[in-house]
């Protein structure tokens, strides 16, 4: 049957790290839609200047432009047996799309879950300040939680390692409300559908990840 995962958490709450490890585990694409509006906005697409307007300020891009990038990823090929969604959907007017896309795409019934990342607030900022990415391979690092082998490179392709420009206090404050008010409504709305997986998302990244198998 083919399995639907759905990521939900706080900003650095750790999806994408998990997502990393499991989308080789599965051998299933991950979907992240934080990396897709990356892209559209390096290569200056319209839809990539419009959603840096968002991103810079913490807050939501357009639910129609993600939207559209959503479906488009979803009727890929590589996502016929299964897809992990990291960061979509984060309000509830998304969630209401996503179900319209899986109704159109799905022919037959599909495993779907919700993995929320249950975490203590308080250790998001100091993760968020200190990751680092890898603009070509996408690889995270963190330069106090997981460091790479030498500084300031990637350990898999050698480049340099970049901040994401949304990766200071003030923009991540914003992120924080911005998944109060609008992303975790959504905790609840998936528990009453009885899609909802809670995992612990504190600790090691490798104990985050031993919780994670046991509910996919
Ligand atoms: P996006 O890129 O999706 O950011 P996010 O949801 O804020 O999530 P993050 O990428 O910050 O965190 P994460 O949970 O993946 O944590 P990670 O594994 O990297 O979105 C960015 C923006 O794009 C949004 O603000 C919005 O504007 C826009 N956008 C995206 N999707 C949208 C949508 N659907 N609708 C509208 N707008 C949208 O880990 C964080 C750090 O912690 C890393 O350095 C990592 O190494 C470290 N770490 C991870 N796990 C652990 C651990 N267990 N212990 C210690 N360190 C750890």
């Amino acid at each position: 049957m083919k399995k639907e995962l759905v990521f939900l958490g706080a900003p650095a709450s750790g999806k994408g790290t998990q997502t990393d490890l499991l989308s080789e585990h599965l051998g299933f694409p991950h979907i992240d839609t934080g990396s897709l509006l990356r892209a559209a906005i390096k290569a200056q697409t319209p839809e990539g200047l419009e959603a840096q307007k968002h991103m810079d300020q913490g807050h939501l891009v357009p639910v129609w432009l993600v939207g559209a990038i959503i479906k488009n990823r979803l009727s890929q090929d590589d996502c016929k047996n299964g897809y992990i969604l990291d960061g979509y959907p984060r309000s509830m007017e998304q969630a209401a799309v996503l179900e319209n896309i899986n109704k159109e795409l799905d022919k037959e019934p599909v495993d779907f879950r919700v993995i929320y990342f249950d975490i203590n607030a308080d250790v998001l900022l100091e993760r968020i300040v200190n990751r680092r990415s890898c603009p070509k391979c996408g690889k995270i690092y963190n330069l106090k939680f997981l460091k790479p082998k030498e500084h300031g490179y990637c350990n898999e392709c050698k480049t340099e390692l970049i901040q994401r420009k949304d990766d200071t206090e003030e923009t991540a404050k914003a992120r924080f409300s911005t998944y109060f008010e609008q992303t975790a409504p959504l905790i609840k709305y998936y528990e009453d559908m009885g899609k909802l997986y809670k995992i612990d998302a504190n600790g090691t990244i490798d104990e985050v990840w031993q919780r994670l198998l046991k509910v996919i």
